[in-house]
């Protein structure tokens, strides 16, 4: 009788975990020494499907969870009571989980149920403080209790999954895939097109809803009226709080285009032809330096402090006079403008993924001799 191949279950929902997946799950599904299963809880439904489409993925579970404005918990008892079912008819030796989603933290937790190990893709990002970026930075520490092995991104990640009582053996310094997943889209995008100076925004996160998104949109708002040659493009995220915010302060603006989602190779080109990121989000933070964009980061915090300490990337806060003095020193000084857009690289090299499905294929008994490649990110 032929051996049973270990089952490898990865499982995401929302389109940051699935851009950062896919390589993985490609790179998996090539393997003939393991079997490479997906399950989608579609905690995010268009904005997942545009993901999966882009990269061909056909998942072999889909839960299709998402309901328009899900509370947390309702979602987490969701995401737990169906994957029990996935579990049963797969089988999975390791369950993989991305970052700090509520996918991730309830798919870790009914594995842990199960006595199934996690590998945690993104390991080790803090800020240090749980209610920021909320429920996020709880969902990582979490996350960092339940896994067996810890895919950490940098090495401020790695010591902060050691800080977390994890032994030296279940950590591997992997780099981040959402660069594997950049380098392979961006190398196939069109240059974009030349059409003056673009500042491109996204915001969504749940502690800037309310009074911290309407100060954002109000700047962008500001730097737009105050500049004729300055256009902003906002492809704004679905949820309906944001939605609304958007339109609410920035609708009807000529120079103001509020869009939808742009699928991800789109959205590489306008990062690409962008004059200057204004973003919230976790993911761009770490692509845009490699594109050398400047990046403002519309938080109080971060857990990603490389790309700020390479100085391409600024933490500016949420109030709308921060916003635009911040951002008007960029636009309006080519000296400062200049020292700010270098191209960096402190998230990734592109070989991720292939830390990872080594780790994994160590872990699993599939090859004898602990992988001793780590990401070294360049100095700057
Ligand atoms: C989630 C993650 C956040 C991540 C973000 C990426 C949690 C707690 N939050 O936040 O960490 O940064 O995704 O974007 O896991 N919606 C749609 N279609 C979509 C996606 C969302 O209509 O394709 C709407 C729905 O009304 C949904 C709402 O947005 O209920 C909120 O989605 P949810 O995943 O709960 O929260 P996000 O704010 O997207
Ligand atoms: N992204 C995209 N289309 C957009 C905006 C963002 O494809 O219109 C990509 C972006 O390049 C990054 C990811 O989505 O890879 C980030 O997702 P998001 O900002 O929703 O989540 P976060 O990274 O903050 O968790």
């Amino acid at each position: 009788m032929a051996t049973r191949r270990p089952v490898v279950l990865s499982i995401f929902g929302t389109r940051p975990e699935a851009v950062k997946m896919a390589p993985v799950v490609k790179a998996l599904a090539t393997r003939s020494d393991l079997v490479g299963r997906v399950a989608v809880t579609a905690q995010h439904r268009q904005m997942l499907d545009q993901v999966l489409d882009l990269f061909s993925i056909t998942p072999d579970y889909d839960l299709d969870l998402m309901q328009p404005g899900q509370r947390l918990e309702d979602l987490t008892g969701r995401v737990l009571t169906h994957l029990a079912a996935v579990f049963d008819d797969c089988k999975p030796d390791l369950v993989l989980v991305q970052g700090d989603t509520t996918t991730a933290f309830a798919a870790a937790l009914g594995a842990f149920y199960r006595q199934i190990p996690v590998g945690h893709v993104e390991a080790g990002l803090r800020t240090g403080d749980r209610y920021n970026p909320f429920p996020e930075e709880m969902n990582r520490l979490l996350v960092t209790q339940l896994a067996t092995l810890h895919f950490a991104p940098t090495p401020t990640s790695q010591a902060a999954c050691r800080r977390s009582g994890v032994q030296d053996e279940a950590i591997y310094l992997t780099g981040n895939t959402v660069i594997d997943a950049l380098l392979e889209v961006a190398g196939q995008v069109p240059a974009p097109s030349e059409e003056g100076r673009v500042l491109l925004v996204t915001a969504h996160r749940r502690e800037n809803w309310g009074e911290p998104m309407m100060q954002i949109f109000g700047a962008v708002r500001d730097l737009v009226e105050a500049r004729p040659d300055l256009r902003a493009v906002v492809p704004v995220h679905l949820n309906p709080i944001v939605q609304e915010a958007a339109r609410q302060v920035l609708g009807g603006h000529e120079r103001v285009s509020l869009i939808a989602p742009l699928d991800y190779a789109p959205f590489v080109t306008a990062m690409k032809g962008a004059t200057l990121i204004l973003t919230d989000s976790g993911g761009v933070q770490e692509e845009a330096p490699s594109l050398g964009k400047p990046v403002l980061v519309l938080r109080t915090t971060t857990e990603r402090p490389e790309a700020v300490d390479a100085g391409t990337v600024r933490l500016v806060g949420v109030q709308r006079e921060d916003i635009v003095r911040e951002a008007s020193r960029l636009l309006d000084d080519p000296a400062e403008y200049r020292r700010m857009a270098n191209a960096v690289n402190p998230y990734g090299d592109g070989r991720a993924t292939q830390r990872i499905v080594e780790a994994i294929r160590y872990f699993l008994g599939l090859r004898s001799d602990r992988p001793v490649e780590r990401f070294e990110p360049a100095i700057v």
